[in-house]
């Protein structure tokens, strides 16, 4: 099947992105990793022994980052539909985060963990309508809210990847109501046309 055009104007822009080509020397998994590393340093994100759920990890960039800075008391799950390749000092679990039961295999997973940070980059697929992509990316942000009130901590702080558009507002006023700081984050490696922003909320 023929690319379309949009598709087309992605890849050039991705081949001719600075950071694409930074990931690649770095022989990093994506170049994802440069926003949660951007944001990690303004707000101090990770600590040696914090105990960390990432959702929508694969192909795995952020877990590495993550990975790289938990010590021996740290714990990470990530938790994506894809399968992805092993990270060392990461638990992984497949499964589709919309399904309760995958729900209950994170907490399983978690033990009786008090989480301290919850990291979500999930996207839906994209089909480029954005009546389809705007409301499921909604929903996999809220969805990865719901979870906070089950498991994290009393001091623990919640990072979702989210689009501006409709619903984000609402979004943003459910997130107050569980959060007393809500802010938004738009890392450099975030692309300036993309409408791609981060939830940052703390208890
Ligand atoms: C932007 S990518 C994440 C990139 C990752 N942060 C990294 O650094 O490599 C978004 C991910 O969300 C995952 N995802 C989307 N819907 C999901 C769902 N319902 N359950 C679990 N993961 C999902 C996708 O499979 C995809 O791997």
């Amino acid at each position: 099947m023929a690319r379309s055009k949009s598709s087309q104007r992605w890849l050039q822009e991705h081949h001719a992105d600075d950071y694409v080509r930074k990931s690649k020397q770095q022989a990093l998994r994506s170049r994802a990793v440069y926003k949660l590393e951007e944001i990690d340093e303004r707000d101090r994100l990770i600590r040696p022994d914090s105990c960390v759920v990432e959702l929508g990890a694969a192909p795995g960039g952020w877990t590495e980052y993550v990975a790289a800075r938990l010590g021996r008391n740290g714990f990470l799950l990530a938790v994506d539909i894809l399968p992805m390749e092993p990270v060392e000092g990461a638990t992984i679990l497949q499964g589709d985060f919309t399904e309760l039961e995958v729900l209950d295999q994170v907490k399983c997973a978690i033990g009786g963990r008090s989480v301290d940070l919850v990291l979500s980059d999930m996207a839906p697929n994209f089909t480029g309508q954005s009546a389809v992509d705007q409301p499921r990316s909604v929903y996999l942000a809220e969805l990865a809210l719901e979870m906070c009130d089950e498991v994290l901590s009393d001091s623990g702080v919640l990072l979702v990847k989210t689009f501006q558009g409709v619903g984000f507002e609402m979004l943003l006023a459910q997130m107050r109501k569980s959060f007393s700081s809500v802010k938004t984050r738009k890392p450099s490696a975030s692309r300036s046309r993309s409408r791609e922003v981060y939830i940052l909320a703390k208890r």
